[in-house]
């Protein structure tokens, strides 16, 4: 969020909130649409806004739910103001919290990489977005709050039908599968697919994009539970690597293995993965996540990934033919590439070929339950965090924490100044 600090504002801190008083929503968005920048500013008076910010590195308990009082938004050129309703919960924010994702600004820094909502505002230049829009937008962090600036190219008009929930699932999953399948792979039809982690985010993607390419064969791991949901999603073959070895089972259906392995784990399964493949096959290596274990940071587990991760050499590679790809979507810079794609995906999604399967939505006040459903390994598809307050009768039992006021002149992209006057710990586990 953009906009400077008053002095007034500084010298006259909201007062802290009372330990059973529900932390406030920020107001709701104006009515009429096409407000002049300057004319919204001008009513604007600072907004409290509930964002959830990481304040060190560490468990469930770093992250905070944070009232902050936010002076009225100076929007910059080409940037929007987003009252934002749902955002999306990556794997990354689970990396993120442990610090093991570098593109994350160290703490303490509101999280969040993906979210949708109602612009609010429009700065100078804004040419093809107005105020009432319903959008997707992206950033490096800091979506987890109520209201956010965001620039209007990270922002994506949503069809009509598709909900708020459905909007965060959409852009970081869907952008991830389509660009390796798409754009590095060349996914053709009668080719056969391997994906880790099936049943999450990115692997409900991948299955739904390679439907839509005639027939593909998809291998997919995931635990024995999720089995029946990713059949019916379009696995062709679904895995359960706890209990049995998943290279021996593909070896049973498709001896020469398969043309396109997409690898989320690292470590030996990279190496695994690479044995696997057809010749003139592809692996696109896209994450680490042998390296988490737990809610906590695992060095172990870092140290055994990185001892047993893929080792080539040029040579080798040639002898083998096969090809050995990374993919990492926060170091794409190319905002034409972000547009045609998310494009083609609001596309497919309005001829429903594509349709983001939400596992669990959870207020703010609940995210570290909705880490943990990532962590035990429990969900199927998406899971979505609330910006709205929970509901007086869905409160957990325990009154929220009362603390001190602190202020804070967070890092975020668009260098905003907040003040945070109200914190409310977030569940601990
Ligand atoms: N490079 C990129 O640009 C990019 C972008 C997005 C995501 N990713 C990567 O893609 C992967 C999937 O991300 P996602 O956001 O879609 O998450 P997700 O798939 O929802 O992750 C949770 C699921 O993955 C499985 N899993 C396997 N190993 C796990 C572990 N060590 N810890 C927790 N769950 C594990 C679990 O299901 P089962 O028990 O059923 O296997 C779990 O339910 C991650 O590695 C992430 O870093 C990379």
């Amino acid at each position: 969020m953009s906009g400077e600090e008053t002095p007034t504002q500084q010298q006259q801190p909201e007062q802290e909130k009372q330990p059973d008083e529900p932390p406030p929503s920020a107001p709701e968005a104006p009515q009429e649409s096409g407000a002049s920048p300057a004319a919204a500013a001008e009513e604007e008076k600072p907004l409290p806004c509930r964002a959830l910010v990481l304040t060190g590195y560490g468990g469930y308990d770093k992250i905070k739910l944070q009232v902050k009082t936010l002076s009225p938004p100076q929007l910059k050129p080409g940037e929007v103001l987003l009252r934002v309703k749902a955002c999306g919960l990556n794997f990354a924010e689970l990396l993120g919290k442990q610090g093991l994702y570098e593109l994350l600004p160290a703490p303490p820094v509101t999280l969040g990489m993906e979210g949708c909502g109602v612009i609010e505002a429009c700065g100078e230049d804004v040419k093809d977005r107005k105020v009432g829009d319903r959008v997707i937008a992206l950033d490096r962090s800091g979506m987890w709050q109520e209201v956010v600036v965001v620039p209007a190219n990270r922002t994506f008009p949503m069809p009509e039908e598709m909900s708020f929930e459905e909007g965060a699932a959409l852009p970081i999953n869907y952008l991830t599968a389509y660009m390796m399948l798409f754009e590095m792979a060349n996914l053709r039809p009668g080719k056969s697919v391997l994906i880790h982690m099936a049943a999450g985010g990115v692997g409900i993607a991948v299955t739904q994009l390679c439907k839509t390419v005639p027939d593909v064969t998809v291998f997919g791991t995931a635990s024995a539970s999720k089995h029946e949901t990713i059949s019916q999603g379009g696995v062709t073959h679904p895995i359960d690597y706890r209990t049995k070895d998943y290279v021996e089972e593909i070896r049973k259906i498709s001896p020469k293995g398969v043309n396109i392995v997409l690898d989320p784990l690292g470590g030996s399964d990279t190496q695994k993965g690479f044995n696997l493949l057809k010749p003139l096959g592809q692996l696109i290596v896209f994450g680490a996540a042998n390296c988490v274990t737990g809610q906590k940071k695992n060095l172990l587990a870092m140290a055994k990934t990185w001892y047993n991760q893929l080792s080539l050499s040029t040579m080798k590679l040639m002898q083998a033919n096969k090809a050995v790809c990374g993919f990492h979507l926060g170091y794409i810079q190319d905002e034409e590439l972000f547009g045609s794609s998310m494009m083609k995906l609001l596309e497919l999604y309005k001829q429903g070929k594509i349709k983001p399967r939400i596992d669990s939505c959870y207020h703010f006040e609940e995210v570290a339950e909705a880490m943990k459903r990532m962590h035990e390994r429990q969900n199927i598809g998406k899971v979505i965090l609330l910006p709205e307050a929970k509901k007086e009768e869905e409160k957990p039992k325990s009154n929220p924490e009362p603390v001190e006021n602190v202020e804070k002149n967070e890092d975020a992209p668009a260098q905003q100044k907040e003040e945070v006057t109200e914190e409310v710990k977030a569940e601990e586990n």
